[in-house]
This record gives C-alpha cells, structure tokens and sequence, in this order.
C-alpha cells in the first residue's frame, strides 16, 4: 500500500493507476461503516484508493473539528488489511494552502436539513469531494447512505460540473441493536449509547405506520417527535420526511422519501436515515 502525503505525489500516483479506478473519502477513525465501502470497492476496482482527511472546511466554527477523533497508524493498518493500493492522506496544508480562496456552492438541495442546521458544512464537503475527484481523478467514488443528504450533494455537485465519475452509495452499517456506526459514537457515554437507540427507534416506528398504510407525512413526523420526546437525553434538531431526490418536504408519502433526523445526545449530534419502500 502506497501512503502519500503531497498532491504532487498523489498525482504521480494516479498517473500510473490501472483502471478502474476507486475512490472511498473518508475522515478516518474507520469503522465497519467506511470498511463496507473499502471492501465494495475492491471488488469493483483494479486500483482502489482512500482518503483520509478530517476536512476544516466542512466544520462550522462552534463544531468539532479539534477533537474529531483521529488515528492514522490504526487507519493505515485497516485500509492495508483491507486491500487498498494507495491511501491519500494531506495535511490541511497541503490541501489549503495560505491564500486558498475557491469554494464549491450547491444550491437548494444543500440549504436544507443538515445545510441548515451546519451552515457552510456542504460548501465545506463540496470542495473538498471536487478537490479530491480533480486530483486522485476517480472512475467510481463510494459513499454511505449513512450521510444521505450528502450523497444527494455529491450527485449534483458530478452532474452540474459535468464531472465523469460514478458516484455509488451503499447502505447503512449498524450496531446489532440497531445505532448507526459512526466515528462520533466514541463521545457517548454508557447512558447516553443507550439513549442514542431513540433515533434508531423512531425511524423503526415510521416505518412501522408506514407499512400499516400511513402515508400522511405530519402524521409520521409526529410519530416520530413522540419516541423522541420520550427519551430524556435527546434534543432534536429535526425530523424530516422529504422527497428523496429533491429533500424537499412532503406533504404525502407517494414516491421514494427519505426520513430523517439530527439529535443531540449530550454534547453529541447524531443523525440517521431510512428510505421509505426501499430498505428493509
Ligand atoms: P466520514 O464521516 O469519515 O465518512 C466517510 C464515508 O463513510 C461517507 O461516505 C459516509 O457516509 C460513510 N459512512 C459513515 N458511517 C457509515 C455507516 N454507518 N454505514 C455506511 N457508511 C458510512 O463523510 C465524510 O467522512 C466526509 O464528509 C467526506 C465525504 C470524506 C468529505 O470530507
């Protein structure tokens, strides 16, 4: 496995890459999440690299970029266990250089939800993601439906600057009891694990009345408000039941919608999703 530090290595690299070639970003701090990716890819890549990057951009200034947690000689051993040719890893540095000045806006699909409640996150991911495709010049780069706002960003990002990549987004890997694995899971204490299952609950709960016959989107919102008002530890940042394509809010469930929500577990965000008819 080839460790590079420098674009210019990176682009040298990619120079020689045989094709296909994938792409998994990640932040690091890998988990069975990102690894579902990494294997995905090796099947479908004659040279699959990764990313590890925690991206300052993409943290608004009240956020946790300083203690998001980080450990490269852990992830390094994973990404190599894993089959992967080349990893990327920068310093911020390296990929903001002093003086760096060019920003990526997405327009409305990345104004809602966690664009509105992370102001500048995707400005933040939308560059970093362009910077990433222009230099390592992927043909397929996988992402987790985990993030799926963001997937939705990335699509449009590919489609309104004409990028040639395929973007492909798997599913979401989770706990046996059923909490989302993500790198923020380490900031929960053993109560607030426990409590963090609401969010989890809730989207079950939807899914439930759906498959009853519930197709008032209010109705599911609310469902899904009252398993959280239960759980003394969460604050919830929202619940939304959306088009899937465009995130825009429904009115009634009668096309692909993605449910989904942001709350807090103490000091912790956490957010999770389902779609409506297509899992489970
Ligand atoms: P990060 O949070 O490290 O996630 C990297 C990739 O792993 C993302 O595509 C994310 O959706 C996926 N992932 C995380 N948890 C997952 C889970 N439980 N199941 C399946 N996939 C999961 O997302 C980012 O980094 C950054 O925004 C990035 C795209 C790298 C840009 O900086």
């Amino acid at each position: 496995m080839h460790v590079v530090e420098t674009v210019a290595e990176a682009r040298a690299a990619v120079r020689q890459a045989v094709r296909p070639l994938g792409l998994v970003p990640t932040m690091g701090y890998l988990h069975e999440g990102h690894l579902s990716l990494v294997r995905r890819a090796r099947e479908e890549s004659a040279t699959l690299a990764a990313t590890i990057f925690v991206n300052p951009t993409q943290f608004g200034p009240t956020e946790d970029y300083a203690t998001y947690p980080r450990n490269l000689e852990r992830d390094l051993g994973l990404l190599r266990e894993a089959g992967v040719d080349l990893v990327f890893a920068p310093t911020v540095e390296e990929m903001y250089p002093p003086g760096y000045d060019t920003y990526v806006t997405i327009g409305s699909v990345a104004e809602r939800l966690e664009g509105a409640a992370r102001p500048g996150h995707f400005r933040g991911v939308a560059t970093v993601v362009a910077k990433l495709f222009n230099l390592l010049q992927p043909d397929r780069a996988y992402f987790g439906q985990k993030d799926a706002q963001q997937v939705v960003v990335i699509r449009k990002l590919v489609a309104d600057l004409n990028l040639t990549v395929e973007v492909v987004a798997l599913p979401i890997v989770r706990e046996p009891d059923g909490l989302a694995l993500s790198s923020r899971n380490v900031y929960l204490s053993p109560p607030e694990r426990q409590a963090a299952l609401v969010l989890w609950h809730s989207l079950q709960t939807v899914e439930a009345r759906f498959r009853a016959g519930e197709r008032d989107a209010e109705q599911l919102r609310g469902a899904m408000r009252a398993v959280l008002a239960a759980e003394p530890l969460a604050e919830v940042d929202y619940v939304s039941v959306a088009d899937a394509a465009t995130l825009d809010e429904l009115s009634r469930v009668d096309r692909p919608t993605l449910v989904s929500l942001a709350v807090r577990i103490g000091r912790t965000r956490l957010i999770d999703n389902f779609v409506l008819g297509v899992e489970g």
